[in-house]
């Protein structure tokens, strides 16, 4: 009883399709009555006063006047394309989901976006970029919803309200528009040493993409991957474009935004219509489900880390195309609602506490973004699975279910008598241990090295790269008032390295401290024999 028949690209078919094409032969009102003018209202005369018994008057201002609906509390300026995915088969070995299978075909629908910009701010700030992916498999919807950067600014989503707090105009003024170039925010990342790594990575090049179709994309977190037995693989996941990872120089990034606000969208939709389809291998890196969740040291549910690729490789499990752009930009790009738990049998999560908390956010604020309950029904973000569910009501319901038996087991519909069993395709958590003894407000000791891969991704740049990164704290602090905040991020920088330290001291006009900490001595890397998880997949 699920919503009726919608394209492969989620669009409705049939008589709602020639509604919405705008090409009939007359004008109607929404409810179909054949209109003859619609530039002059119904009045007392030519001179009169307008009458309140003009219902297509009434109709189409009352309709005007609430097209708008809230923007996304994040990520609110986006941009999507439709596309396919195909499994090359190789995560068959450590996932059961069908999607993954050799040569199986799933249409996509993918967003990408910055984080802190309004609707209407420009394309090319310094800031993170979202990389959402909707795939309508045969099993259900699994959205993997990532970001251009594989690290989050803080361990645990209950401070999420609060970086994005610190990281959006100022609550007095509301500037800046869409940068990181401010006290709020300099003064959270610098007081949450956490931030440092995410922070480094968005004062690089990587801050400032060239394109959506050079970006690279990160599950972030750790994720599971569940084969038919239910044995569990740890999996961090990566979009990597067949485009290549490219930025713009901040000087030209600088110009963009002001000759072409639009430019990535542009660039996205203009690739596409010219017929130069993106293109990115998904991968996965591979680790042992152990009880520690470890790797080399690393915390695997620590989303301030990374694993280095040198010690786990990326290891390629399907390819994905974008190849149409969307026909209508609010019905897809804007409605579509991406969410982490929309998982699928073969993909389960893992304890991350930042993950944890998104699991319960976005389905939250959709409720109020797209009002109610009902928004799974919109065209965009209709699974192509049969639905039988349950649910029922609610505001903007658009499927008439049959029966009268919403309640299972029941003696009235006949119908799903039992539920699905494991082997029925059904999802199963993984029925991991939970060790607790005791309800704590804590995080691990593993969470608590916050300098070392900062350093580690510092020592890593190349000169021309290291030389951007000190010009971009050297402009975003140079935007601060408050000189406390700079001394702070300098004190921070002097954990990463001296001359990162020193540098943009010079172009602050302000001593740079000495560090008050040891600087991390980041080990060399490891041969490829001691990977764990399984490798190689095929
Ligand atoms: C939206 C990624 C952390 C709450 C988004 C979007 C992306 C994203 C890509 C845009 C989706 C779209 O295009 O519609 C991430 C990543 C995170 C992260 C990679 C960390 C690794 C969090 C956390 C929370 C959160 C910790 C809350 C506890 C939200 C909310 C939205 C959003 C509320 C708006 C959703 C909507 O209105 O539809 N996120 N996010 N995110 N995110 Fe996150």
């Amino acid at each position: 009883t699920g919503p009726e028949t919608v394209s492969p690209t989620g669009q409705p078919t049939g008589a709602d399709q020639a509604r919405n094409a705008q090409s009939g032969a007359y004008l109607t009102t929404a409810q179909g009555a054949r209109l003859y003018d619609t530039d002059h209202s119904l009045k007392a005369g030519p001179r009169g006063p307008v009458l309140l018994q003009d219902h297509h008057l009434r109709e189409k201002i009352t309709h005007f006047d609430h097209e708008r609906i809230p923007e996304r509390v994040v990520h609110a300026r986006g941009a999507a394309a439709h596309g396919v995915f195909r499994g090359y088969g190789s995560a068959a070995k450590i996932s059961k989901a069908a999607f993954l299978a050799k040569d199986v075909e799933t249409p996509v629908f993918v967003r990408f976006s910055t984080v802190l910009g309004s609707r209407g701010s420009a394309d090319t700030v310094r800031d993170t970029r979202g990389f959402a992916t909707k795939f309508y498999t045969e099993e259900g919807v699994f959205d993997l919803v990532g970001n251009n950067i594989p690290v989050f600014f803080i361990q645990d989503a209950i401070k999420f309200p609060d970086v994005i707090h610190a990281g959006k105009p100022h609550p007095d003024r509301e500037i800046p528009q869409a940068q990181s170039a401010h006290d709020t925010f300099w003064d959270f990342v610098t007081l949450h040493s956490e931030a440092t790594h995410h922070t480094l990575w968005n004062m690089s090049d990587r801050g400032i993409p060239r394109s959506y179709r050079t970006m690279e994309g990160f599950g972030v977190h750790t994720f599971r991957l569940v084969d038919a037995e239910g044995a569990s693989t740890l999996v961090k996941f990566h979009w990597k474009p067949k485009l290549g990872v490219h930025s713009q120089v901040w000087e030209e990034a600088q110009i963009a935004s002001g000759v072409d606000p639009d430019f990535h969208r542009r660039d996205l939709a203009d690739a596409i219509e010219a017929g130069a389809f993106p293109q990115w291998e998904l991968g996965v890196q591979t680790f042992p489900d152990n009880p520690e969740q470890m790797f080399q040291g690393i915390d695997l549910l620590d989303p301030t880390k990374i694993v280095p690729e040198e010690l786990a490789p990326v290891q390629p499990i399907g390819l994905m195309t974008l190849d149409a752009n969307p026909s209508n930009f609010f019905a897809e790009t804007e409605q579509v609602a991406f969410h982490v738990g929309n998982m699928v049998p073969g993909i389960d999560v893992t304890n991350d506490p930042l993950l944890q908390g998104r699991l319960f956010s976005y389905v939250d604020t959709q409720l109020t973004r797209l009002g109610g309950p009902n928004f799974p029904q919109l065209p965009i973000n209709r699974t192509h699975a049969p639905v039988n569910d349950m649910l029922r009501d609610g505001m903007h319901q658009t499927a008439v279910h049959r029966g009268v038996a919403p309640y299972r087991p029941n003696s009235l519909d006949g119908g799903c008598p039992f539920l699905a069993g494991a082997d029925n395709g059904a999802f199963v958590e993984v029925p991991a241990e939970v060790a607790a003894s005791r309800k704590v407000r804590e995080a691990p000791e593993s969470f608590d090295d916050h300098f070392s891969q900062p350093r580690l991704f510092w020592l890593s740049m190349t000169p021309v790269e290291r030389e951007h990164i000190i010009a971009a704290y050297t402009f975003e602090l140079g935007k601060c008032y408050e000189q406390v905040i700079k001394e702070r991020a300098l004190k921070v920088l002097a954990r990463i390295d001296a001359q990162l330290c020193e540098q943009v001291a010079a172009g602050l006009g302000l001593p740079a401290p000495e560090p008050d900490g040891p600087l991390a001595d980041p080990e060399p890397s490891p041969a490829l024999s001691q990977v764990g998880g399984v490798w190689p997949l095929d």
